[in-house]
């Protein structure tokens, strides 16, 4: 969620507390938890997060249609070993896109729609099991299902990485000039920004970000953290790290408002709100802007800053 006003946050912590109990809300539209068994879907979760949204007038961006994450794929053990025709796997994938997208029409203003189908090694497309199902096809019938339902969302292609692997990008900008092209609705490139404090540097960022917004789209920061302690040596963040981390959350914004032109700004979320939230504090770490007691550290200070 992004925040429309000043977040409320003990407000928002009680929510939390009481509604998703083990899940932790960015994982509750993935379409393990949105549709378990074929046709059934869950919205109980999504229902409380968008009515939560909606009474606090706040943004939600919604996360994700089309995903297969890498070793937990966060999908449905049905739809992982579906068997059909591409037809059918097309039914499939438009069932479940228009399903959750039209039930959230005008409260969900924008979509990952697709997120993560770009490989690491080459920017390919990713043989996940949509791809294996219907070849390419499942791209252009994504961004068309999803805009069926709700043609005033914006609709996003969302990955990881773009600064530090170009090629990356490249993948990204081949399949959206092509979606383009044949007057796909797709709207936005999402950038997730899981970003070290010293890596990527700041004319990688910048490149990226200036290469997305050359394409016309919206450039979006969809899950911004920044980790302190990849090596795995420190036991708290110290004063030094709590800087640098700053430092780097100030890069981003910087380059975000400096090479992304207003109009095609879609904004910034960051993956979570107080560092024992985020999926990668277990390390430990502590990668977001408020601490374990919901203090603004430096780096809060540094995004307040930057934005001017
Ligand atoms: C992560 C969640 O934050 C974790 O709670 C979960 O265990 C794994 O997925 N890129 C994405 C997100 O697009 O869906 C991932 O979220 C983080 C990386």
């Amino acid at each position: 969620m992004s925040g429309g006003n000043v977040l409320d946050r003990p407000a928002l912590q009680e929510l939390l507390i009481a509604e998703f109990d083990e899940l932790t809300p960015e994982n509750i539209m993935k379409p393990d938890l949105m549709q378990p068994e074929r046709g059934v879907f869950d919205f109980s979760h999504s229902d409380a997060l968008v009515d939560f949204a909606t009474s606090s007038d706040t943004r939600v961006h919604g996360h994700a249609l089309v995903f297969q994450a890498f070793s937990n794929p966060q999908m449905p053990e049905w739809m992982l070993n579906f068997q059909g025709t591409p037809d059918e796997w097309r039914a499939v994938l438009e069932e479940h896109i228009e399903t959750i997208v039209s039930r959230y029409a005008g409260r969900i203003e924008s979509w990952d729609v697709v997120n993560e189908i770009l490989s690491d090694e080459n920017g390919a497309i990713r043989p996940i099991v949509w791809q294996q199902g219907m070849g390419d096809d499942f791209i252009e019938a994504s961004f068309r299902a999803a805009h069926r339902a709700d043609p005033n969302a914006d609709l996003y292609l969302n990955d990881y990485k773009f600064p530090d692997l170009p090629h990356k990008l490249d993948g990204a900008i081949e399949i959206v000039e092509d979606l383009l092209d044949r007057d796909v609705p797709i709207h936005g490139i999402g950038f997730q920004m899981h970003v070290l404090a010293d890596f990527p540097k700041e004319d990688q960022i910048r490149l990226a970000f200036r290469r997305a917004a050359e394409t016309g789209l919206l450039v979006k920061v969809t899950e911004l953290d920044v980790r302190v302690n990849s090596g795995g040596g420190y036991q708290s963040l110290g004063d030094d790290l709590a800087v640098a981390q700053a430092n780097q959350i100030r890069i981003v914004i910087e380059a975000y408002l400096d090479e992304v032109p207003p109009e095609q700004r879609g904004g910034i979320t960051m993956w979570g709100i107080s560092d024992p939230d985020s999926y990668l504090s277990g390390g430990p770490d502590w990668p977001l802007l408020f601490d374990d007691q919901l203090e603004a550290k430096p780096a809060y200070d540094a995004f307040r800053e930057a934005l001017g």
